[in-house]
């Protein structure tokens, strides 16, 4: 069986605005394929926000940031998982389903927020300040999640720091986004020093810059941006969070300060928004192709695995923060 013409069409209608008439033809062969494997291989694919356009408009079944993904893998039901986003968010649907087959198109899709840390490195953080709880971004390996209290994302980071009903947390291993949220809580923050490698880029002269050239353009930023970003910017939250405010005040002009896709794909559904476009590129997000997603069901590749013990206490952490 065949992707028709017209579902082939009605795709093309949906990302017309984005992917110019000229490099739809080179994304058919996949799309039609990949769409056919589902079926036969009873899989999804889970895609964030920073995929291109193919992939979140034309092949995802689940789109959303890292919160709304790991929320929305517990209640997966199929038999295989694709994740097309980087490796920290594949480990955490695979934390999610023990048993499912989890897949990751290009194993290279990693994150320099999560190379910024290892287990050793949070058992030296407790050493440091006993008793003090571990408070863990998803965007880390699963043997650091291991070692942690609770997981949080940029969506919830804040409600996961005052659930917790103490003075001090320590919050790893984002140094931006701990700053940003010891901004709004009386709760004291000892953070780590890493970054992403994508949003650390972005400066208050950019914003400067971009208000002078675009008269009242709305700029909205990722919390994983330096403060003195997130402080010169209207809105911060995270990648869902950035579209939920298109989607509520509708902004005439727009600059969203984070990964370059995000724009194309909420513009898909704001024609009447005008999106301006400094952007930076993650280059772990790009890793990931309608070719490699097509290989990834063909072939079943890449297989997540997860040492069992690792994966009991993992799944602990990101458990307790998906119960708050
Ligand atoms: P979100 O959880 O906001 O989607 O962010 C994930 C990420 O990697 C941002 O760089
Ligand atoms: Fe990691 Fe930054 Fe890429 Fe997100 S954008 S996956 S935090 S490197």
């Amino acid at each position: 069986m065949s992707v028709s013409l017209s579902t082939a069409a009605s795709l093309y209608d949906r990302v017309r605005r984005v992917i110019p008439p000229i490099e739809w033809p080179a994304f058919t062969g996949d799309i039609e394929a990949i769409l056919e494997l589902k079926r036969e291989r009873n899989a999804v694919i889970l895609a964030h926000n920073y995929q291109t356009p193919e992939i979140f408009h034309c092949v995802a079944d689940i789109v959303g940031d890292s919160l709304a993904l790991a929320r929305k893998a517990m209640a997966v039901d199929a038999d295989v998982i694709v994740l097309a986003g980087v490796h920290f968010m594949a480990e955490t649907a695979k934390l999610l389903n023990l048993g499912k087959t989890v897949l990751i198109p290009d194993l290279g899709a990693g994150c320099s927020l999560a190379d910024s840390i290892t287990a050793s490195d949070v058992r030296l953080m407790r050493q440091r300040y006993p008793g003090v709880p571990v408070v863990t971004y998803l965007n880390t390996s699963a043997a650091v999640k291991a070692e942690s209290d609770i997981c949080c994302t940029s969506g919830n980071a804040l409600a996961i720091v005052e659930s917790l009903g103490v003075a001090r947390v320590i919050m790893l291993p984002d140094e931006y986004l701990a700053k940003n949220i010891a901004a709004q809580t009386k709760v004291e923050i000892i953070a780590w020093k890493g970054h992403c490698e994508v949003h650390e880029r972005f400066s208050p002269a950019d914003i400067s810059e971009l208000r002078q050239a675009h008269p009242g353009v709305t700029v909205l930023a990722h919390p994983e941006c330096p403060p003195e970003v997130v402080a010169a910017a209207d809105f911060a939250g995270s990648t869902t969070a950035m579209s939920d405010y298109v989607a509520r005040h509708k902004p005439a002009r727009v600059v969203l300060m984070t990964e370059c896709s995000m724009s194309d794909n909420v513009a898909v559904e704001h024609p009447d928004v005008d999106f301006v476009r400094p952007c930076n590129l993650c280059p772990h997000m790009k890793r990931i192709t309608l070719a490699n997603i097509r290989a990834a069901l063909e072939q079943n590749r890449h297989v997540v695995t997860i040492d069992p013990d690792v994966a009991e206490r993992a799944s602990r952490a990101v458990e307790r923060m998906l119960a708050v």
